[in-house]
């Protein structure tokens, strides 16, 4: 399954790391090549002879451990496919998230540009450290949650290296699935931001997570990826920030010709304000006030309208477009209703009155719709996972 790829493997300082030589067999029994960096704690937990022994290859620990005159961070970044990271420890993941190499194993972390798995495993209070939290969420990676159970350091709670066949098959896939190689796609993410005055403005709770999933997804699977978005992101591809409905309109116009898709997940304001006010707007004496609002443009709408209109010859170039709608209630019926009138080839609707899914959550349980009345739920899960499974439905 893996024969002619190249899996490095870090290992970092937590008592888990006992658990990746059965992981090293997987990879050698798939016909993988395995390099294996630990970062010097690891190796209070698990012997360098041991790992070499089932790696079949020297143990990198520390930088300047020079051999053919190569920086060994970029050689071992420049040799692997793909960079697993288990277990990673908060400390490992906190200071990848931080840009700090201050070891063998961070710095080839800061160096790679190909896809990477870190599976976490720490004690749960560890784990539930919002800043450890604030730091994963900055990692364009697969991030492999840990198990909750039995902890070896007294806890019971959220903390153990998720299953090693978890991450067996989550490299493989990584590796093999490229569905999206050769394509291009845009994604919108993020609530748009209608300005009042200098200080004020009118927004939504979009935090931006679902299309950020699914552009580090697509990235994932092998797409050229550019993102627009409201909120500041940070990440390898390509990513436009905007602030309102017009500039997100402008932005995904001018990628209209060279998209195979556009994704719209962004949450866009139907209207705003008429007149911006250049300086902040006084209190008066007047209980009430009035804004006066006009309707934006339908970003979504306008894109299917200019597909309906390419010349049948060009039609096979035009993008595939995808839109999202958020509903509070009659979930279904409104969501067939817009994909009727919005014209979109697929449509993913999800409910956003639940607080354990859509805006804002890291989960979401949405239904796709296409154009021609079929709908396929999918059941609740991390947005990462939703946002493959929309790929694999879209792109199956
Ligand atoms: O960002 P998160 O916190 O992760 O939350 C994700 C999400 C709930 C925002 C996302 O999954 C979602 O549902 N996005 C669409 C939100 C929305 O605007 O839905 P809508 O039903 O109002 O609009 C339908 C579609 O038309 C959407 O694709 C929207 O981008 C598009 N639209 C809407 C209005 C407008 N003026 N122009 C548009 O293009």
């Amino acid at each position: 399954m893996l024969s002619g790829k190249t899996v490095l493997l870090g290992v970092t300082g937590g008592i888990a790391a006992y658990k990746v030589c059965e992981l090293i067999r997987m990879y050698k029994r798939a016909n993988a090549e395995v390099l294996v960096v630990c970062t010097p704690n690891a190796l209070n937990f698990v012997t360098k002879l041991t790992l070499q022994n089932l790696s079949k290859n020297p143990v990198a620990v520390e930088e300047f451990d020079v051999k053919d005159f190569n920086p060994e961070h970029i050689s071992y970044a420049d040799r692997a496919d793909i960079m697993v990271i288990a277990p990673a420890t908060a400390n490992t993941i906190s200071k990848i998230a931080q840009g700090v190499c201050d070891n063998l194993l961070t710095s080839i972390a800061c160096a790679f540009t190909k896809p990477v798995i870190i599976a976490p495993a720490m004690n749960c209070n560890m784990w539930e450290n919002p800043v450890l939290q604030e730091n994963l969420n900055k990692l364009h990676y697969e991030i492999l949650e840990p198990e909750s159970g039995y902890l070896a350091c007294g806890y019971e709670g959220k903390g153990r290296l998720c299953a090693l066949e978890k991450i067996f098959d989550k490299t493989v896939e990584l590796l093999n699935f490229k569905p999206l190689n050769g394509k291009k796609i845009v994604i919108t993410s993020g609530g748009t931001i209608e300005d009042i005055d200098p200080v004020r403005y009118i927004s939504n709770y979009s935090s931006g997570k679902m299309g950020l999933a699914l552009a580090d997804v697509a990235k994932n699977l092998g797409a050229d990826v550019t993102l627009i978005t409201t909120k500041d992101v940070s990440r390898k591809y390509n990513v436009i920030k905007v602030k309102s409905a017009l500039d997100m309109k402008a932005a995904v116009e001018k990628e209209f010709d060279s998209a195979n898709c556009i994704i719209m997940a962004a949450a866009v304001a139907d209207y705003r304000v008429k007149e911006i006010s250049q300086q902040k707007m006084k209190k008066t004496s007047d209980d009430e006030i009035s804004l006066t609002l006009v309707k934006n443009p339908d970003i979504l709408k306008e894109l299917c309208t200019r597909k309906k209109a390419c010349p049948p010859d060009l039609l096979p170039s035009c993008p595939m477009i995808v839109g999202f709608c958020a509903e509070s209630e009659n979930l279904l019926e409104n969501a067939k209703e817009k994909i009727s009138r919005k014209g979109c080839d697929y449509l993913i609707a999800n409910d956003i009155s639940r607080k354990d899914i859509g805006f804002s959550s890291d989960y979401n349980e949405v239904t796709i719709l296409d154009k021609n009345g079929g709908t396929k739920k999918l059941e609740r899960a991390d947005k990462r996972t939703i946002a493959r499974r929309i790929f694999e439905e879209i792109y199956g």
